[in-house]
């Protein structure tokens, strides 16, 4: 199993460092742009094998794609990171035309590939890998959703003061401020709606610090997150690999799914050795249907903004 990860910066080396923890591929490429700066990150990464007891190979390379050959997975984490205060949308003007030219560079050599994009905003340049390569749409996937699942469940154990392996739930929607859906709803605590415990408040409160997850850590870093990024891409790249069929929300295109058409936005998806297998249709109630329809049209807007 060869993963290739395209950009060495914060997110792209937490991929390949949770990638390899995991000891579950042979290979991990990282590739930059700026001369030596993978080669250097996967150096130090090797150097922490036989502390952290993986056998995955990590090289890197400068902008060489050839050494990417027959990746089974790519990763696509290269552009600029938003800075505190911008919006993932206003990343659009030089993140489409890195994206383009990567996903591009990145079939040539491996053009059997299933890619995951991570690069902001996120479902835009997933609806853009779509548009400007011939790959089938089980292998184009954006990595968003598992993120908003993972820092809703961060939120729920927090409020419900609980374990987070006790916690379960979803956000779907776009993977924005304004598009995330997290599905209060179908939240539990070990099979039981979480409404069971704590107030409708409280959980609107969940919902709208889910929301800002991301910007919440910006403002805090300065920069946007990467060890929750990167784990949630290892998460789908190792479902992948090993076939799990495992449940995550993933954007993709839909095609009538959700009652919407020609967008890739955030919804349950299985994933296995052949990427996206099933998109899992879930019966939501008025409320989340017209929030998932709202966040539908702003991710559409967005798509606007492309020159395709
Ligand atoms: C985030 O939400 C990088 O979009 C990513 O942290």
């Amino acid at each position: 199993m060869k993963v290739t990860v395209v950009g060495a910066g914060a997110v792209g080396a937490s991929c390949a460092e949770y990638i390899a923890i995991k000891n579950f591929a042979s290979e991990v490429v990282l590739l930059d742009i700026k001369k030596g700066y993978a080669e250097g990150k996967a150096m130090d990464l090797m150097q922490t094998a036989s502390l952290n007891g993986f056998d995955t190979k990590i090289t890197g390379t400068t902008s060489d794609y050839s050494k990417t050959a027959n990746s089974d997975i790519c990763v696509i984490t290269s552009g600029i990171p938003r800075k505190p205060g911008m919006t993932r949308e206003e990343l659009i003007g030089i993140n489409a035309g890195i994206v383009k030219s990567v996903s591009s560079d990145l079939i040539k050599h491996s053009p059997d590939t299933i890619v995951i994009v991570v690069s902001n905003p996120m479902d835009t340049m997933t609806y853009l890998v779509h548009k400007t390569t011939d790959l089938p749409k089980n292998r184009i996937i954006g990595m968003g959703g598992a993120l908003d699942s993972a820092r809703f469940k961060y939120r729920l154990a927090e409020a419900l003061e609980a374990p987070i392996s006790d916690v379960d739930g979803m956000v779907i929607g776009g993977h924005s401020d304004k598009g995330m859906v997290p599905l209060t709803r179908l939240a539990t605590r070990n099979s039981v709606p979480v409404t069971e415990f704590i107030s409708d408040e409280r959980l609107n409160q969940v919902k709208e610090d889910t929301k800002v997850g991301g910007a919440t850590l910006t403002k805090l870093l300065g920069t946007s997150a990467w060890y929750a990024p990167g784990a949630a891409v290892s998460g789908l790249v190792q479902a992948i690999a090993c076939d799990q069929k495992k449940i995550y929300p993933c954007s993709t295109m839909l095609e009538g799914e959700y009652g919407l058409n020609d967008l890739c936005i955030g919804v349950p998806v299985v994933l296995g050795r052949n990427g996206i297998e099933k998109i899992v249709e879930i019966d939501l109630n008025d409320a989340e249907k017209a929030h998932m329809q709202e966040s539908a049209e702003g991710v559409s807007k967005t798509n606007t903004l492309l020159e395709l």
